[in-house]
Order: C-alpha cells, then sequence, then structure tokens
C-alpha cells in the first residue's frame, strides 16, 4: 500500500504552526528534521513510566530501561542491516561517532587517510587532526565541480599505505551520492578500511551496511526523525573491539582490580566499551522509534517522494534568472536537496531572511559545514549558499510556495 503522505503531516505537530499568519513550510531537514508524535511519545514514556538508569539498577525501572535500551538497539540494527546489535553503539551525533574512529583506530604500519574535498568537516578534520598527532598523510581527492567523482582519482589515491578512506555517502551540500561499492572494492582490494558518512544519506534511502560492505558508517539521528543529541556508530565487531578506548569510566567494564596499589581495568567488548557513563536513554529509545517509524513507511517510498519534490524544485529553480545551482542538476544521483546561490543578493543569509520573513519558508544558509567545496566552487564561506532540503513531511505546496518566495525574492532584488 503507497503511504497518505497527507495523514502523515499529520504526525508532525509542528507543522500546523504558522508564522506571520502563514503556515510553516520547513525545508531544513537536512540539517535538523522534525519529530513525529510516535517518536515524542516513545520518550515520554520513558519519563513518565520508567526514568531510572540502564545497565545497572536490577530493580522493575531499571529493568525497564535496560530492556528497552536493548530494544532500540536492535531496531537500529535491524535499520542499518547490521549483522550483530553489538556493533552499534550510541553516539552523541555523527561528529562523535567519527571522531571515535579517527582517535581509536590503530594504523599499524599504514600511514595513509584518504578523504575528499566534499566532505563534511566532520568528516575530515577528525582525521586531519590524527594525522598531525601521529605524523600520518592525509590524501584528499578532489570532487568534480559538479559534486559527483571520477573512479580513476580513487584508483590513485588509495594504495597499500591507505589505512582508511572517510568518505561522505550523500553530500549536505551538492545531494550527490558517492560511487560507495566502488570505493569499498578499491579500498579492500589494497586492504584498506572505509567510513562511510551516512548522516544525509540514511534519512533518505535504504540502508544497508553490509552491501557495499563498508567497515564502519555513522549516522545523525536528529536527521532521521529521531531526537537531538543522537547518533550512531556502526563498526565490524573485530574492528571494534581492535581499537583503542574513546571515553572510558563507568559501565565500560568487566572488572577494575586493585593490585599492588594499581587499578587494573578489564573491559567489556563493544557496544559497552564505548559507551562510558550514563547514556541518554530517552534519546536512544527516541532514536529506535525513529528507525521503526520511518521502516514502517518505507525507505524506497521515502525516497521517491523527495525525488518528485526536488524534480519540481530543480526545475522551477533553473528557471528562474540569477540562480545557480550548486553541483549537478541530474536528481537521479541525488539526495532530496539543493543548494544554490543567487547572484542578485549580497549573502545566502539574505536569502534565507526573504524567504523566511515573508514566506515562512526556511532554508539553511552559509557554507553548511563544507568550507573546501565552497573554495572550489569560487565562492567565500562568508557569503555561502542557500540549501533547500526535503523530507516526507514535505509536499507540492512546499515547493511551490518556496519557488514562488525565489521569484520574488528574484524580482525584488535585481
Ligand atoms: N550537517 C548539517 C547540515 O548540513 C548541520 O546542515
Amino acid at each position: 500500500m503507497l503511504p497518505d503522505w497527507n495523514k502523515i503531516r499529520d504526525d508532525f505537530t509542528v507543522l500546523k504552526r504558522t508564522i506571520n499568519g502563514k503556515p510553516i513550510v520547513y525545508l531544513d531537514s537536512a540539517c535538523m528534521s522534525l519529530k513525529p508524535r510516535q517518536v515524542i511519545d516513545a520518550m515520554n514514556e520513558y519519563y513518565e513510566r520508567f526514568p531510572a538508569c540502564g545497565g545497572r539498577s536490577i530493580h522493575t525501572l531499571g529493568t525497564e530501561v535496560s530492556n528497552a535500551y536493548s530494544a532500540a538497539r536492535e531496531k537500529m540494527a535491524r535499520f542499518i542491516n547490521a549483522a550483530h546489535p553489538e556493533e552499534c553503539i550510541w553516539t552523541r551525533n555523527a561528529t562523535e561517532a567519527i571522531n571515535i574512529v579517527a582517535r581509536s583506530l590503530r594504523f599499524g604500519d599504514r600511514s595513509k587517510i584518504v578523504t575528499t574535498s566534499l566532505e563534511h568537516h566532520s568528516g575530515s578534520l577528525p582525521f586531519v587532526e590524527r594525522a598531525r598527532r601521529d605524523g600520518l598523510h592525509v590524501k584528499v581527492v578532489k570532487a568534480q565541480d559538479d559534486g559527483t567523482f571520477d573512479i580513476e582519482d580513487w584508483k590513485q589515491a588509495i594504495d597499500n599505505d591507505t589505512r582508511i578512506v572517510s568518505v561522505v555517502h550523500s553530500s549536505n551540500v551538492t545531494g550527490t551520492v558517492a560511487p560507495l561499492r566502488d570505493i569499498v572494492e578499491i579500498a579492500h582490494d589494497h586492504g584498506a578500511l572505509v567510513l562511510s558518512d551516512d548522516a544525509q544519506f540514511a534519512p533518505h534511502h535504504p540502508m544497508d551496511v553490509q552491501s557495499p560492505d563498508v567497515d564502519f558508517s555513522v549516522l545523525s539521528i536528529h536527521k532521521m526523525c529521531g531526537p537531538s543529541g543522537m547518533g550512531l556508530l556502526y563498526g565490524k565487531m573485530d574492528l571494534l573491539k581492535d581499537m583503542d578506548m574513546f571515553l572510558t569510566g563507568g559501565d565500560t567494564v568487566a572488572d577494575v582490580r586493585f593490585e599492588n596499589g594499581e587499578i587494573i581495568p578489564e573491559y567489556l567488548p563493544p557496544p559497552e566499551k564505548f559507551e562510558a557513563g550514563l547514556q541518554n536513554y530517552a534519546g536512544a529509545i527516541g532514536s529506535g522509534a525513529a528507525a521503526d517509524y520511518l521502516l514502517s513507511i518505507g525507505m524506497r517510498e521515502i525516497e521517491k517522494r523527495e525525488r518528485k519534490l526536488l524534480t519540481i524544485a530543480v526545475k522551477g529553480l533553473e528557471e528562474i534568472d540569477h540562480v545557480h545551482i550548486l553541483g549537478t542538476e541530474n536528481v537521479s544521483i541525488k539526495t532530496g536537496l539543493v543548494t544554490f546561490r543567487v547572484d542578485t543578493v549580497s549573502s545566502a543569509h539574505d536569502v534565507a531572511t526573504f524567504l523566511n520573513d515573508e514566506y515562512a519558508v526556511m532554508v539553511r544558509s552559509g557554507a553548511h559545514c563544507v568550507h573546501p567545496f565552497h573554495y572550489q566552487q569560487g565562492i567565500k564561506p562568508s557569503i555561502g549558499t542557500a540549501r533547500a532540503s526535503f523530507y516526507l513531511y514535505n509536499n507540492e505546496q512546499d515547493v511551490e510556495t518556496f519557488l514562488e518566495g525565489m521569484r520574488q525574492l528574484v524580482d525584488v532584488s535585481s
């Protein structure tokens, strides 16, 4: 059965709000998605019925938390098709997840990291810092101006000295989807690992961490209808076991002995190894509810829906003079977002302010934490670009209101 998109909109209470008498048109889901009542209810249930500690207290409330926390992990594992729920680590966001890998992965006798000019800063900087710390080398694969990659560049960049490749699966700026299967094949042929930044991919497409067979994947759960402050690190179990500790402390240990005046920890395997201290139980439970919510609608249907809206938006923008789309206009290789600049206004923030104030249309403006690709395009980060991103609760009327605002903006500014 096809999803009833109008009914789905009703799950997002915030869409009933108006600003200056106008209904909200929320086109900033690539930054932060809205939350359906099913996710909010799941978190409220934690706070109202069993707001206790998980993994420690064995009383009734504590046991209920532990059970709900494990069930949420299983839901996330199903969402990404992980072989084992224990390969899924809760984090605060995708940034923290990448930092765990960048700081804790052992490099052995390899000394090279490969990343791209299209990476979100969170995908490149943790590795740049690791390289600085340990005298490693970072090779940057330059994205083409349309946001796609030439596979030959990957073949040149990855060699037998490469320990890990950090690549954005779907760009938060151009929306282009990277040729991950080819990249994984090249990397694995050289014995290198691949970290796939799925922050923008996972909310919008069917996920399968086993195909292509990535070694690490990171998710930004607040972009996929889940609570803010939640992310996920997926890693293959043998790799996670071999990594150094990131944060340590309570609940990471099977035992801590005190012998001959020394404190000697015996660490638990993942996921506990990477989840030190009290956790965000409500956040994890809400994350599991978000995964269930999206799967109940169907990721293939969500992908198709967004592509339809994106097609209308891209076609409409192409018809407006002075608007320039960043990256390819071929929507068949894009996630549901479009980034652009308007050459009649001085900065992207002016675009966002006009759309917000006059039409209650919310887009993001700035350099989207991807300065290198903006420099590559000759765009100063301070001038930036504007980005409209679509999700399952947007409809054709939203796109039309956005385009009307854009036509009006160009009209008054040229
Ligand atoms: N990475 C987020 C974005 O693209 C913050 O907006």
